[in-house]
């Protein structure tokens, strides 16, 4: 044979393998397709292409469960008769390019649970679809330009994977972004206004990282609504955090380790939502909330608050969702919410603290009240004057404190609408009064079972 001939027949020999090799590693290979979660409507015995076996007619949702450690070449293209493709708990190791196309009328592609650890480059390249679920895998990196032309893209789901950083720009060219998720990652550190590219974008979660110091240049430039930074290791935020972030509605700051709220970082700003909980305040200044206009909504629950301040939320006129639960408060001053008067029906929760004894003070002036919640204290007395200033009580909730029976007329002491005194040592003959006082105002409830 001469060696040409041997050449020849190598490289024919080589291409002949390649072929079978590539026959043999077809993408989906006893793989069943979903409508709903119920039961399969197909299943795939060995194909490389997924069109075939859809449905012709439209459909809502597919959903292709069994191995498919890669998605090949042309495997999910020309589909155009499904609008949300999930590919879920598949052990999908890799994306080819190439591998996916011509999605006519898909809005969302789904890789739920799976095991990609990185995007190939141009693997969503001209996808018309809104949403990209790449949560639950093992994604490490993001190369530069891997999403990119993807120009409806509003939502980005990137949550529970291994990212430890990301880069300057990764995410620039996804012009129509609103909604980005990066929580569950480990990521510690974003680049300085790694958000300016992106100019819909307004909701950012970045919970469950390793995030220590927030560099308020991280948000220059961003137009951001709501920011979810909840569960990580951040201990204080500094005076000037909000200065770039100017659109921000709502932030949540629950599950970090902050101690103390000083003034200065939240006054003036047009936050209507801000969420604390499950920190380790014990100490806010009298002023740290003050001249807020917008905010609406506080959830201060689980920290170690020990006093409460009638003096807070001086100029937050909107005030009137206030979350004190599970706190270490033992008394509540006289006029203790003089500054959440409004026309609003408001709503307290203080309950899981060691709040002992309440006066007619104590809420005075508290005129609309949807919902009082006092359960698990260890209030005493309960009097008919309490709450005399009330015109509309919906829900006052006194469960599980020490009453032994509510005092003066049942008329005024069971003024809101629902009354709750089950699990009080409400003594037999409280008990018995309540009953009959019950059955002449069928209108009212109020449950004080006997324990
Ligand atoms: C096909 O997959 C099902 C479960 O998804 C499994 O029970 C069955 O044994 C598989 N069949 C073959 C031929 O691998
Ligand atoms: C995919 O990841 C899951 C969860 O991390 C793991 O249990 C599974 O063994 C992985 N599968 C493959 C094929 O690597
Ligand atoms: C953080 O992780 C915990 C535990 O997995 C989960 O319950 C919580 O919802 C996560 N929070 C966020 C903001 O992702
Ligand atoms: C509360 O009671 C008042 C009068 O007793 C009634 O007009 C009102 O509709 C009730 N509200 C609710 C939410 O039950």
């Amino acid at each position: 044979m001469s060696l040409k001939t041997h050449l020849l027949l190598t490289v024919y020999w080589l291409f002949f393998l390649n072929i079978t090799a590539k026959s043999a590693e077809v993408t989906f290979k006893n793989v069943s397709l979903f409508k709903s979660r119920v039961s399969p409507f197909a299943t795939i015995p060995s194909s490389n292409t997924l069109k075939e076996y859809l449905p012709k007619e439209n459909v809502f949702s597919i959903t292709v469960v069994g191995e498919i450690p890669v998605l090949r070449k042309n495997s999910v293209t020309d589909i155009s008769t499904v609008k949300i493709l999930e590919f879920m708990g598949n052990g999908l190791k890799e994306i080819e390019p190439g591998a996916l196309g011509n999605l006519h009328r898909m809005i969302k592609l789904s890789f739920n649970h799976n095991n990609l650890t990185t995007i190939n480059e141009d693997v969503f390249d001209n996808l018309q679809i809104h949403d990209l679920d790449l949560e639950d895998n093992q994604i490490a990196t993001i190369p530069s330009g891997a999403l990119k032309n993807l120009p409806q893209l509003t939502t980005l789901y990137l949550g529970n994977n291994q990212l430890r950083s990301l880069d300057d720009g990764v995410f620039d060219r996804l012009d129509n972004l609103e909604n980005l998720v990066i929580s569950g990652n480990s990521i510690s550190t974003l680049p300085e206004k790694f958000f300016r590219n992106m100019p819909k974008l307004k909701m950012v979660f970045l919970g469950n990282n390793s995030l220590k110091k927030m560099r308020k240049e991280i948000f220059q430039d961003s137009k951001i609504e709501y920011l979810d930074l909840s569960s990580n290791d951040i201990a204080s935020l500094s005076d000037d955090f909000f200065q770039h972030l100017p659109h921000l509605r709502g932030i949540v700051l629950n599950h970090n380790h902050i101690t103390a709220v000083p003034k200065g970082i939240f006054n003036h700003q047009n936050l209507d939502q801000v969420q604390i909980t499950h920190n380790e305040i014990s100490s806010i200044d009298p002023e740290a909330f003050d001249d807020m206009p917008k905010l609406a909504n506080i959830y201060l629950s689980s920290n170690k608050i020990k006093v409460y301040n009638p003096n807070w939320f001086h100029n937050t006129p909107n005030i009137f969702r206030l979350f004190l639960s599970y706190n270490q408060m033992e008394e509540l001053p006289d006029e203790a919410f003089k500054n959440i008067y409004n026309h609003k029906k408001q709503w307290i929760k203080l309950d899981g603290n060691k709040i002992k004894n309440v006066t007619p003070r104590t809420f005075k002036g508290f005129k609309n009240i949807l919902n009082l919640n006092l359960v698990h204290n260890e209030i005493e007395k309960w009097d008919e004057n309490f709450l005399a200033d009330a015109d509309v009580v919906i829900y006052l909730n006194l469960q599980d404190n020490k009453i032994t029976c509510p005092e003066g007329n049942f008329d005024e002491v069971f003024k809101a609408n629902f009354t709750y005194l089950s699990f009080n040592p409400l003594t037999k003959e409280c008990v018995g009064k309540i009953k009959e006082w019950r059955t002449q105002n069928p209108n009212r409830v109020v449950s004080a079972e006997y324990v």
